[in-house]
């Protein structure tokens, strides 16, 4: 139900009653005491209390839209997916976002930022929960907790520490590539339109005969990537700290709808199993050159949301919703991340969150899941067990999944083994030498040394060391320019990315 038009005739109580009074409360006389029978007053107060829902633990800051994803290549030959067959039209919902900060925090902190896609197919609801940087800060979902806490508040002070997020970055290697990310310019994107959006994990894809590829999602912004400066995002985090949510709002409502072209970069199944790098490591990118990108189609954001509670904030996006032609991998945080979202949005939202408009797939809902809080679709007398003798059908496939890999061994706890170009600095060293200009890498030097005023030894030792295995030159400088107080803020201007990775070795 929607209550969207004004109403003529007054207001009514929760229960649909006539409402007597949106203005005075119930009273001994004007000058005296409420009563308790005041209903209307006790509803309200009641309701304000519970208006509000736990926020997402991260990414609790964001906004969205509504929109179309169009195939317009024929991705056939990859997957049997019925919403990526040439032609085919989608609804599909978008929400970008913040990592660490909360839900009134600035817009334009500096921050790597969500790329959450729902769309809405005839098989069932398919989400790709990404961000706007091809690759993550560690690779065992073990650390995430760890990792996210160390971006949030100290218990003390409930302040954010740099001191913290250091020494988490420094103890985890791993973390460097996608920390040069972070200090470069994809750290500000100047609007969300102007970011591209990853997958980041390694996918998979399966068609229609059976065969089955490893994939990365690339959606490459129509808009251009293009980011801010320090100074003009320091500016903003206190001039309009909504400043990403309105840009994308108002552009929506002035019909300037934002589109991102989608690419695949396919691996062919065996050749993950001796690729130089660990394809399923997603502190890693896949080069360009070994795998190129192949466009799939158009996705164009044309609705503002009505309502923004409803739509956006109760809206739960989760990589499990996978449907038939995709797949995941033996990526290891992919794995993680297929329990952990839908079970944040049961205790975020509630047992039955799939249930809302928004989460609520266009298909035909037949699951053996029954009742639970705040039940509304039920399905009459439907039997409540599988299997049945009255002709409720279910669900008997056997054998090999067709979305699945070879998985045999000893269970341990290890990380995993390397391949012969495998280490935590090569990809990042590659970024900063090959990829970054010089202005670029000027940038860069000031944001870390900005980033590391204020860190306590022996951290900030170990940053400079971590930068130094990143590049010995690069992390020489980051030590100067932090010893000789030289972080200054005067950064040059806003920054465009000619996006130098288009045909880069490194891939992005
Ligand atoms: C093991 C690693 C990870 C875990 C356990 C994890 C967990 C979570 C959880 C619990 C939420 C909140 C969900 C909600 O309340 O609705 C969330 C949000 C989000 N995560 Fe992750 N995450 C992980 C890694 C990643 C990675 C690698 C990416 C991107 C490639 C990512 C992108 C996002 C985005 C975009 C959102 C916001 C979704 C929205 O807009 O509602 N996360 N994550």
């Amino acid at each position: 139900m929607t209550e969207s038009t004004p109403h003529a005739t007054g207001s009514t109580t929760q229960a649909g009653i006539p409402a007597v009074s949106d203005r005075n409360s119930l009273t001994t006389g004007p000058n005296g005491s409420i009563v308790l029978h005041d209903h209307q007053l006790v509803e309200t107060l009641q309701h304000f209390n519970r208006m509000n829902i736990p926020e997402r633990r991260p990414h609790a800051k964001g906004a969205g839209a509504f929109g179309t994803f169009e195939v317009t290549e024929d991705v056939s030959q990859w997957t049997k997916a019925d919403f990526l067959q040439p032609g085919k039209k989608t609804e599909m919902l978008a929400r970008f976002s913040t990592v660490a900060g909360e839900l009134g925090s600035p817009d334009t902190w500096r921050d790597v930022r969500g790329f959450a896609l729902k769309f809405y197919t005839e098989e069932g609801n398919f989400d790709m929960v990404g961000n706007n940087t091809p690759i993550f800060f560690v690779r065992d979902p073990m650390k995430f907790p760890h990792f996210i806490r160390s971006q949030k508040r100290l218990p003390d002070s409930g302040l954010r520490d740099g001191t913290m997020q250091w020494d988490f970055w420094t103890n985890n290697p791993e973390s460097a590539h996608q920390v040069t990310y972070l200090m470069g310019e994809r750290g500000l994107p100047k609007t969300w339109r102007h970011m591209n959006g990853y997958g980041s994990h390694t996918y998979m894809l399966v068609n229609a005969e059976g065969e089955k590829f490893w994939v990365k999602w690339h959606f490459e912004s129509r808009q251009g990537v293009e980011s801010l400066s320090n100074e003009e995002a320091e500016r903003l985090a206190g001039a309009d700290g909504d400043v990403h949510r309105r840009d994308l709002f108002e552009a929506i409502e002035r019909g300037e709808y934002p589109k991102w072209d989608l690419y695949f970069q396919i691996m062919p199944y065996e050749e993950a199993k001796t690729y130089r790098f660990n394809p399923f490591d997603l502190t890693k990118t896949w080069s360009k050159k070994d795998y190129p990108r192949h466009k799939v189609g158009t996705m164009t954001l044309n609705r503002n949301p009505e309502n923004f509670f409803a739509q956006i904030e109760q809206a739960a996006f989760s990589p499990a919703n996978m449907v038939p032609g995709t797949g995941n991998s033996p990526d290891k945080m992919l794995l993680g991340r297929t329990f952990a979202y839908a079970d944040a949005q049961l205790y975020r939202v509630g047992t039955n969150f799939q249930q809302l408009p928004v989460n609520r797939p266009i298909n035909e809902v037949h699951t053996y899941n029954f009742e639970g809080s705040m039940t509304y679709h039920h399905s009459g007398a439907r039997r409540v067990y599988a299997p049945n003798s009255f002709g409720d059908s279910w669900s008997d496939e056997t054998g090999p999944v067709d979305n699945g890999w070879e998985d045999d061994g000893a269970l341990v706890r290890e990380a995993y083994t390397l391949r012969q170009d495998d280490d935590d600095f090569g990809q990042p060293g590659t970024l900063i030498r090959e990829v970054f200009n010089d202005a670029q890498r000027a940038r860069f030097v000031q944001t870390v040394a900005g980033a590391l005023d204020g860190v306590a030894e022996p951290v900030l030792s170990n940053a400079f060391q971590y930068w130094k295995n990143v590049d010995e030159n690069i992390g020489q400088r980051i030590e100067e320019a932090v010893k000789s107080n030289a972080a200054s803020p005067e950064v040059p201007g806003m920054g465009v990315d000619e996006d130098p990775t288009s045909n880069s070795e490194i891939s992005e």
